[in-house]
């Protein structure tokens, strides 16, 4: 779950117009938060109790559902998302010193987001380019053979530094 510390205000008229299609239907719990976050971005978690009583479950079922599929969020998350290998193979390479300095660099911690909503900081178990290691990925794009300088150039060339 990724945190920001001054998260944007959430429009739940939006959200609730899309809450209404769903009414009354059950077993529509998962397209329901798939379009809240395709549309909002995330699932607000002050949305849940709204959706909960729309389907005729408990907050507490709709937030397992969310906490179960990793896909679905419910805080913001940055343009682009940062995924750091934390793998064996991305470990003994240097993995542990690629996520220090991406996180220097973005100068947010694993899960978080940075204040202007740019990057998202997160690690993975395996990237599935082990050979290649120590790995990042940036949005669906894999960087292999990490090492300092090119922590440094990957965000240079994204503006950051
Ligand atoms: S362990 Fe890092 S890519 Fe497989």
């Amino acid at each position: 779950m990724s945190k920001q510390k001054n998260p944007p205000k959430v429009n739940l008229k939006q959200i609730e117009k899309i809450i209404a299609e769903y009414q009354g239907r059950k077993w529509a719990l998962i397209p329901l938060v798939q379009e809240v976050q395709e549309k909002v971005g995330y699932i607000p978690s002050e949305s849940i109790p709204t959706i909960a009583s729309a389907l005729g479950l408990f907050p507490s079922q709709v937030q397992a559902v969310i906490t179960f599929y990793e896909q679905l969020y419910t805080e913001p998350r940055g343009k682009n998302i940062i995924r750091v290998c934390r793998g064996t193979a991305c470990h003994v390479r240097g993995g542990k010193t690629i996520l220090k300095l991406v996180k220097q660099h973005l100068g947010i911690d694993e899960g978080e987001t940075t204040e202007d909503m740019e990057y998202t900081l997160e690690t993975v178990a395996c990237i599935g380019v082990c050979a290649l290691a120590p790995n990042i990925m940036v949005n669906k794009e894999a960087h292999g053979n990490m090492n300092p300088k090119k922590v440094a150039r990957l965000f240079e060339r994204s503006g950051k530094e």
